[in-house]
């Protein structure tokens, strides 16, 4: 096929690969790239698709259908009807693709388009190659970040990706300009009306309004561990360690979310209504 794509000169960029080439493709970028590979087979980002479509609750709460593989299971090659049954909120459900039910939904492909913009690095050094100045010539690029879109077949870089508009009530939500955020907002979504808090939204609001996802969560394992301390306690309104405050840092069942928790859900002018 090369070959024939050279003397017909046909653009080689628009390359798709298959579910099970791009996980075998997986083993090639884990020879490399070990930690990130081990931190996402580690966070819930490795979800496999019995996870995904044989979770009782889910199920009972929202009747599987053809969207559920856009955000989890985007590579698949048949539709819903193929992969789970039955389509209702009654069970009890199973996998008729047997062979899919230890297999990951979200792959490295569903985030890293393989090829960017740019000259290879290799390029800059062999033209200045000058020990002294190879450090200045070094172009800091961004990690190429994107979106797999399932219905386009199209790894969207983040650029080109929207950023979130999002609505508390009446009032605009401060949005970070960061473009690794693009990403986690496609799957991380509000319902369609865009308002905030509803379905996976975890955008940051309150006393985190406008920050990234990246300023807390490690791109692969998710883990927030020391996150805090990039600002804290250099900033402190309440002279307390804020890893010790009632958030859902400290404890998952916590009324006060960590990514919506404002000033007011714990004071009422100088009061403090909630600890
Ligand atoms: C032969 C080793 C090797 C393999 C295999 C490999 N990479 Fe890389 N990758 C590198 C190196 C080295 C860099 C750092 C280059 C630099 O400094 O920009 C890198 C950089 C990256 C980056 C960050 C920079 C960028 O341009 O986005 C991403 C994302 C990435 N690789 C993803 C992958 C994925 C996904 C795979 C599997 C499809 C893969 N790599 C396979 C060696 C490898
Ligand atoms: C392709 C869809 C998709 C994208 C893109 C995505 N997520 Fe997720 N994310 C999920 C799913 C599905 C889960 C649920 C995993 C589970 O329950 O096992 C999840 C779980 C999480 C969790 C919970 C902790 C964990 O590991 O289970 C965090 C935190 C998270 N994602 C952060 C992010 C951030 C930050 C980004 C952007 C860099 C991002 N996600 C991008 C689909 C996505
Ligand atoms: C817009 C993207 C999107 C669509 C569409 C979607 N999900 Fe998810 N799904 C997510 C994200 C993001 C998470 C992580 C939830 C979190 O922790 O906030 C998730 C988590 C899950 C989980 C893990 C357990 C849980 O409830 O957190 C299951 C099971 C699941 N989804 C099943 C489904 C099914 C079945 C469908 C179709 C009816 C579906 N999802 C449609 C994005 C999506
Ligand atoms: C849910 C989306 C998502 C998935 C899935 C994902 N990554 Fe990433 N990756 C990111 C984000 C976000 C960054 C950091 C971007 C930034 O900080 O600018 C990143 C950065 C990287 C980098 C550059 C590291 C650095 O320090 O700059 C490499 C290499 C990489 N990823 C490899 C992989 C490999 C290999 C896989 C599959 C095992 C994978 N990623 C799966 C979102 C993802
Ligand atoms: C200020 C820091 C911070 C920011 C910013 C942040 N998170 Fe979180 N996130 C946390 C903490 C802390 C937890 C809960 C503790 C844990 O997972 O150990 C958490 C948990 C989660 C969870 C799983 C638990 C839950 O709440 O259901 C998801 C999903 C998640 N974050 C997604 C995101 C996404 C997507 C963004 C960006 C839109 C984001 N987070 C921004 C700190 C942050
Ligand atoms: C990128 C910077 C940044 C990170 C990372 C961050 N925060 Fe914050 N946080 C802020 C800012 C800024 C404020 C104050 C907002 C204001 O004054 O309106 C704040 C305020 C708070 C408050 C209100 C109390 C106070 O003293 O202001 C709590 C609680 C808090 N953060 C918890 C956390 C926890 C827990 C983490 C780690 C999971 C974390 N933050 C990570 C920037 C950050
Ligand atoms: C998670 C709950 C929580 C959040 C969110 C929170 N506070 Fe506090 N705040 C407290 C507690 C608890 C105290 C300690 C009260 C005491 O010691 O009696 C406190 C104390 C204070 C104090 C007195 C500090 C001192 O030196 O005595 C100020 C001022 C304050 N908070 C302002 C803020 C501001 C501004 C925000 C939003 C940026 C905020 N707080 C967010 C719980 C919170």
């Amino acid at each position: 096929m090369m070959v024939v794509n050279h003397l017909r000169n046909i653009h080689t960029e628009d390359i798709r690969m298959n579910e099970s080439q791009l996980l075998e493709m997986m083993n090639n970028c884990r020879r490399c790239h070990t930690s990130e590979y081990a931190k996402w087979a580690a966070g819930g980002h490795a979800i496999t698709y019995s996870e995904v479509f044989l979770d009782s609750i889910h199920n009972s709460t929202e009747q599987l259908n053809f969207d559920c593989l856009r955000c989890h299971g985007m590579f698949y090659e048949g539709i819903i009807t193929n992969l789970a049954e039955p389509l209702s909120v009654e069970g009890p459900w199973s996998l008729r693709d047997d062979g899919k039910k230890d297999v990951p939904t979200i792959l490295c492909a569903s985030c890293h388009p393989i090829h960017t913009d740019g000259n290879p690095i290799r390029d800059i050094l062999q033209d200045n190659y000058n020990l002294d100045s190879t450090h200045y010539a070094k172009v800091n690029r961004n990690s190429s970040i994107g979106f797999y879109d399932r219905a386009e077949k199209t790894n969207y870089p983040a650029k080109n990706l929207p950023k979130l508009t999002l609505f508390e009530g009446d009032t605009k939500v401060n949005i970070s300009d960061d473009l690794a955020m693009r990403n986690c907002v496609q799957c991380h979504a509000p319902n369609s009306r865009h308002e905030a808090g509803t379905n996976d939204d975890r955008t940051p609001r309150g006393v985190h309004e406008g920050l990234s996802c990246m300023a807390c969560h490690e791109p692969h394992s998710n883990d927030v561990t020391n996150s805090c301390v990039t600002c804290h306690p250099a900033i402190s309104n309440c002279n307390i360690d804020v890893t010790l405050m009632n958030t859902s840092y400290v404890n998952p069942n916590s009324l006060n979310n960590i990514h919506f928790v404002s000033c007011a859900d714990c004071h009422n002018d100088n009061r403090v209504i909630s600890k």
